[in-house]
């Protein structure tokens, strides 16, 4: 059974951002820790502060420390970027760190914490080659980019967003990511 950690929540800008709290809630009813970082496009669509009070640590968005918080962030076993962006795919995949939330995801992506990417994208943009070649490489590097028939999530037609974001598979995201970060644990010595 997979046990608790530290979870990473990257959103980006897009209309399932919006829905990230049940995300949260679902992780911490299973002992994990979450802390929730937004590009600066994602702050548009998502409430920082009532998500900071749910996770307890403010959302990150830039590099300024909100003041009077000064709680160090947990080590991160998980992270998991959802929605990610066509943008944002494409810069994580070309390595470019423009902003807080893509040096993060940089560094986290480097140092091989268990990442899971669910792009939330319409069927024009997952048709261009650098997206396509972003997956890709994403995946040659080790990231799980949940998309796809076998991921059971796939772009949607132009224009149909709004109903394909109650479709966002927050629970397969976290899962994913839990099954990672477990696997990726080292094994129990078995001794008592
Ligand atoms: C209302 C609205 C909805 C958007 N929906 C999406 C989307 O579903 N997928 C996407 O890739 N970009 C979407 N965008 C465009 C991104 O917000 C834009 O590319 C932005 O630069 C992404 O920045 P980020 O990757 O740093 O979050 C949307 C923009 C707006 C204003």
């Amino acid at each position: 059974m997979v046990t608790g950690g530290h979870l990473q929540i990257v959103v980006g800008g897009a209309g399932p951002a919006a829905d990230v709290s049940p995300l949260v809630r679902a992780a911490q009813e299973r002992s994990w820790t979450v802390t929730v970082t937004a590009t600066p496009s994602a702050m548009e669509f998502i409430e920082p502060q009532p998500l900071g009070s749910l996770t307890g640590y403010p959302v990150r968005s830039t590099y300024r420390s909100s003041p009077g918080t000064g709680r160090s962030l947990p080590a991160t076993d998980a992270v998991v970027i959802a929605p990610a962006t066509y943008n944002s795919i494409n810069k994580i995949a070309l390595g470019l760190a423009d902003n807080y939330a893509m040096t993060s995801v940089a560094e986290l992506i480097g140092r091989q914490v268990p990442t899971v990417i669910v792009p939330f994208v319409n069927t024009a943009l997952a048709a261009r080659a650098p997206f396509r070649h972003a997956v890709a490489s994403l995946r040659d590097e080790g990231v799980r980019v949940l998309l796809g028939a076998d991921d059971l999530w796939e772009p949607h037609p132009p224009g149909s967003g709004n109903e394909q974001r109650k479709a966002f598979p927050w629970t397969m995201a976290f899962d994913t990511a839990a099954q990672l970060a477990d696997d990726s644990r080292p094994a129990a010595s078995g001794h008592a």
